[in-house]
């Protein structure tokens, strides 16, 4: 069964830049050391040979952040957050304001301020120092002075039933909920779009959220997945309990494999591709490292009881 996400992992071209942004904005602390061999659970993923370095985890409450510096990875570029892809993740705390100033003096570009879209949240999007995109948000019912956490990853597709019948099938869990949103300048404001008209979907794991949008306006057009070897979010990591039995799922399901299980240092890895190609990686951790499992994490069900409190108050 596929537990949570147990990372997103990054692209990056500035190893050293990327880890002081994230531990001065987000308080995300580098782990000294991990087991999960990138060299072998990617080598030659990417359309070229280029030898891949050691990666880097950073630990937030309720998942990591794993870092892979590619010798002459393309320079980042600005993408807008309506193109196809794994677009943003998004880190919330209770301390918006404060968390905030963090990643402006960590120098974060904003989009906008915080806005509210009556959600009770307020929300900005801000580029970390490689353009990638950190959705902020301000969550006032989340535990006071505690540090941030992830709150989801984000895909923007060009076809969102198809994607979120993939991850509805993928994770076993249903659509927890959608929506439509258009003809609202606040839109407009946080994405730094205009005329937004966007559709969402969300499901929910045992720790992230797995968010997806499909723009309307302006729109989501098809195009290939960003190269493994151009800085920016390159795969989602799904943690698993018994990765032959959700391999063997995932092929009855016909989705075709693009990597078979392989053994690294630590645990199993399975790379396959969802509907629209984005990299997704099963990981099965062994038992001797259970300490980096999600479940070992400080607050691992941040996001869903965050999530029973909103149905509660509802
Ligand atoms: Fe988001």
């Amino acid at each position: 069964m596929i537990r949570g996400v147990h990372h997103v992992g990054l692209t990056v071209a500035n190893l050293p830049k990327m880890v002081s942004f994230y531990r001065q904005a987000a308080q995300f602390s580098p782990l000294p050391q991990h087991p999960f061999a990138v060299e072998t659970r990617f080598s030659r993923i990417g359309e070229e040979n280029r030898p891949i370095e050691k990666s880097l985890m950073l630990q937030a409450p309720n998942g990591y952040l794993e870092l892979i510096p590619l010798d002459g990875a393309a320079e980042p570029s600005r993408l807008d957050v309506n193109q196809a892809g794994l677009r943003h993740i998004c880190v919330q705390s209770a301390e918006g304001p404060a968390v905030y100033q963090n990643f402006s003096d960590a120098g974060a570009q904003f989009h906008s301020e915080f806005v509210s879209l009556g959600t009770g949240y307020l929300y900005a999007y801000a580029r970390d120092p490689e353009q990638n995109v950190v959705e902020l948000e301000g969550a006032p019912k989340g535990p006071n002075e505690a540090p941030p956490w992830l709150a989801h990853v984000a895909i923007v597709t060009h076809d969102i039933d198809r994607l979120s019948d993939f991850y509805s099938g993928l994770l076993g869990r249903r659509v927890h909920n959608r929506g439509h949103f258009h003809s609202n300048d606040r839109f407009d404001k946080v994405t730094a779009l205009k005329n937004v008209d966007v559709k969402a979907a969300w499901i929910h794991t045992e720790n992230l959220i797995i968010e997806m949008w499909q723009y309307i306006n302006p729109p989501t057009e098809e195009q290939p997945v960003s190269l493994f070897s151009t800085a920016g979010i390159n795969h989602i990591s799904f943690e698993v309990d018994d990765i032959a039995a959700d391999k063997l799922a995932l092929q009855q399901s016909g989705y075709e494999l693009c990597r078979d299980e392989t053994i690294c240092n630590g645990g199993k890895s399975v790379l396959g591709r969802d509907v629209d190609g984005n990299l997704i990686e099963l990981l099965e951790i062994d038992q001797s490292y259970s300490g980096l499992s999600i479940n070992a994490l400080d607050d691992v069900s941040i996001i869903p009881r965050l999530a029973g409190v909103e149905a509660g108050a509802a």
